[in-house]
């Protein structure tokens, strides 16, 4: 029951038809280094961030590797933002706590928002943990190692106002050399009642425009074809040089990145419904290197639940940015969300208007959750979390049985049309075909005939699933 109410998605479902990376930017295991293995979970603000915290410990004389059997300290970069994701990493600890019994003297540390969450009680409730660090920690970390080698356990969970590791040159861990992320911001002020993000995460700030437009000019420079901008609420995206004499927002921003290469896509998550603007919409517009793919959470379609979520937009507001979405870019332009079933109260009629929503908008993708209560949080304090585990579970499946509906038929559109695909690789399903991602964040899955990783192909869609679209390679 669990599984399904943490797995869901759509798009983890195109994940699985997703590319076979090959695993080319692992450092070189220099004999006399010590090295470090780092595991990410949670969203990719996380995978961006172990990618900081890789380029610290490279300083500091370690060298990452993928062999967990190999390391002297492994980092757990974990999540917090439903139980079943503390779950996850508290099984992982129980499988490593072999590892540091052949090895006692292998450092275990927990970073990122369970980290953060709890603190030093994570050293109490774990003892397998020699090293705690909340994410604006990670300058730290070198530190911190240095303390827990001497026997001692170490912590530093101090929240900043200002951190954005701005001047780090992230590692490149996992990439494929084609696609990668940058992180425009940090932290979230939003407040919505479910959520322990703010609390994990602390205050949001922007980074420094010119180190984003930088660190895309060397991603181009390196060959990479594709960047995503990221932050918990990009729109809000706002930077001021300290002279005031500059400011830029986010689709200024976008602009930037856009303008370095018309080679380069650009895609960019998370949008909040609230502060997405026309500007915004009429930028990716006009660069035809910025994807037609917008995330939209919604995480409910019910106004009164929508208030309880304290999510500042109503049903009506929502449904007028979908309007000006298709309006500004077009009935094609990709458009996926996220959605909780059984928050607080919520009723059978409320949950049926979720379902109208969904039919409204006609998504392409969703992520979908069954609502768990994370403490601390203002629904924790303030209402009952009142469904039932096994309702919350039959209205999600109802809501991922309406999205593979809408999933399917907004892929069939594409049938009899060529497309523009970034290849990322070879398919996962047979090394004689390669996949890569349409302008609207699609798996394309096509025979690789003379073409390569890196490279533009323009595919006749042919076949399609809810997750996978087939096709043919036309140029
Ligand atoms: N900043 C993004 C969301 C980040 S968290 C935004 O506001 O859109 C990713 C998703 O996890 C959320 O959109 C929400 O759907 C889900 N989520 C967050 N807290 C949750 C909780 N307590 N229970 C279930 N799902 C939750
Ligand atoms: Fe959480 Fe809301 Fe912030 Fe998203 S916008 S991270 S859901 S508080
Ligand atoms: Fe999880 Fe923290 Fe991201 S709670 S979803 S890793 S911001």
């Amino acid at each position: 029951m669990e599984r399904i109410a943490e797995t869901l998605t759509i798009l983890s479902e195109a994940d699985k038809e997703a590319c076979d990376l090959p695993r080319i930017s692992e450092d070189e295991l220099t004999v006399g280094r010590k090295r470090l293995y780092i595991e990410s979970y949670g969203c990719q603000m996380n995978f961006s961030d172990s990618e900081i915290v890789a380029s610290v410990m490279r300083n500091a004389g370690f060298a990452t590797t993928s062999e967990v059997t190999e390391a002297d300290v492994i980092f757990l970069n974990t999540c917090a933002i439903r139980e079943n994701a503390e779950q996850k990493v508290r099984n992982r600890l129980q499988q490593l706590k072999s590892l540091k019994k052949k090895r006692p003297e292998l450092l275990v540390g927990m970073l990122g928002c369970m980290a953060e969450r709890l603190k030093t009680r994570l050293l109490e409730e774990e003892k397998i943990v020699d090293i705690v660090a909340g994410p604006d920690a990670y300058r730290d970390i070198p530190k911190l190692v240095e303390e827990a080698e001497t026997g001692q356990k170490a912590v530093n969970v101090f929240l900043s106002r200002e951190e954005t590791y701005a001047d780090i040159s992230p590692i490149r861990l996992n990439s494929n050399g084609i696609t990668a992320f940058i992180s425009i911001m940090r932290g979230c002020d939003n407040m919505c009642s479910f959520c322990v993000v703010p609390y994990t995460r602390g205050r949001e700030r922007s980074r420094d425009a010119h180190s984003i437009v930088n660190e895309a000019r060397e991603l181009v420079e390196a060959g990479y074809k594709e960047v995503t901008l990221l932050g918990q609420n990009v729109d809000s995206y706002k930077w001021a040089s300290e002279d005031g004499s500059e400011k830029v927002n986010f689709a200024q921003l976008l602009e930037r990145v856009a303008q370095l290469s018309p080679d380069l896509r650009v895609r960019f998550s998370t949008s909040h419904p609230k502060d997405i603007t026309d500007e915004v919409l009429h930028t990716m517009a006009r660069y035809e290197n910025i994807c037609k793919y917008i995330h939209l959470p919604a995480q409910s379609g019910n106004n009164r639940i929508l208030k309880l979520m304290n999510r500042t937009y109503d049903r009506e507001w929502y449904i007028q940015k979908i309007d000006r979405i298709r309006a500004i870019l077009g009935e094609d332009c990709g458009i996926s969300h996220d959605m909780i079933s059984g928050f607080c109260s919520e009723t059978e009629e409320e949950h049926r208007d979720t379902l109208t929503l969904m039919e409204y908008a006609r998504y392409d993708y969703g992520y979908m959750f069954a609502y768990s209560e994370r403490p601390g949080t203002p629904a924790a304090k303030k209402y009952a979390d009142d469904v039932p585990h096994d309702v919350k579970i039959r209205r999600l499946n109802e809501i991922i049985a309406l999205q593979q509906k809408l999933s399917l038929e907004r892929n069939q559109r594409h049938i009899g049309k060529i497309q523009k695909v970034l290849i990322e690789g070879p398919s996962k399903r047979s090394a004689e075909d390669l996949c890569g991602r349409n302008d609207q964040n699609k798996m394309v899955v096509f025979p690789k005939g003379n073409l390569q990783k890196g490279q533009y192909a323009y595919v006749r869609i042919t076949d399609c699933t809810a997750a996978t679209l087939m096709g043919e390679a036309v140029l």
